[in-house]
């Protein structure tokens, strides 16, 4: 993968939007520094230093959309959790693609599709990930966080750490897309924190609350409901 190295930026989102048509495929666009920073459900995500990962990956599989696509945040964090193994710790995902040690969030993906004259312009997979951060800056975080650095005990080299996530990135990504989800089912399932219990899902125009029973093979949450009912949930955010 090549790479864009911004030092300010307001969002590595935002800006490989706007940039869609210039920046090759299989570009990742990463800043020292973002000042307008945006997570999933409207909310914010704040910059905690230089040290830290802020990061849009730029891909454009095709000019017609395909389902799997929205299942990239899913390969992604699969990448992310196996990144964050090689330094000896064991991260869980929450569906769909939050990571959190000990239940305390260490990254996050916001994915968006550019679409323009018809077709698909572009994906844009944005990560944030606390690095190295003091808990001091977590403290002030508006949900539990921690970083890799505090986990581990020492500092962690960002460009290397860059290196390993986009490399695991490449050796699955072409397979993925013509397998989808079912390529990462099983590994996607081993780091699951979520089954088997009790969580509360935003959806888009409310919040569901059920026992969350499994993962389906396209990536989708199984919610089961106090009256036993199941719920196949497509898109949404466990809380
Ligand atoms: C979330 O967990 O809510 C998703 C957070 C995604 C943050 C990253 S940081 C780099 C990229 N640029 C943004 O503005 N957001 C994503």
């Amino acid at each position: 993968m090549d790479f864009i190295h911004l030092e300010e930026i307001d969002s590595t989102n935002k800006y490989a939007k706007e940039n869609i048509t210039q920046i090759p495929d299989g570009t990742v666009v990463y800043a020292d520094k973002q000042t307008a920073g945006r997570g999933r459900l409207n909310r914010k995500w704040d910059y905690t230093g230089c040290d830290n990962i802020y990061a849009s990956i730029v891909l454009k599989p095709s000019k017609r959309y395909k389902d799997c696509y929205s299942n990239l945040t899913q390969l992604l964090c699969l990448v992310l959790c196996q990144t964050f193994e090689e330094y000896g710790i064991t991260p869980k995902i929450k569906w769909p693609n939050d990571i959190q040690i000990n239940k305390k969030k260490i990254s996050g993906i916001l994915a968006e599709a550019v679409m323009g004259e018809g077709e698909l312009k572009g994906i844009v997979l944005g990560f944030g990930i606390n690095l190295n951060t003091t808990q001091d800056i977590l403290d002030k975080i508006n949900q539990p966080a921690t970083s890799l650095n505090i986990e581990i005990g020492k500092t962690v080299d960002k460009k290397e750490f860059l290196n390993k996530l986009t490399e695991k990135f490449c050796l699955l990504y072409n397979k993925f897309l013509e397998d989808g989800f079912l390529l990462i089912k099983d590994d996607y399932i081993r780091r699951a924190g979520f089954l088997k219990q009790e969580v509360t899902v935003r959806l888009p125009d409310k919040d569901t609350c059920g026992i969350a029973e499994g993962v389906t093979d396209t990536g989708a949450l199984i919610l089961k409901d106090k009256n036993n009912k199941e719920q196949i949930l497509l898109i949404g955010d466990i809380l």
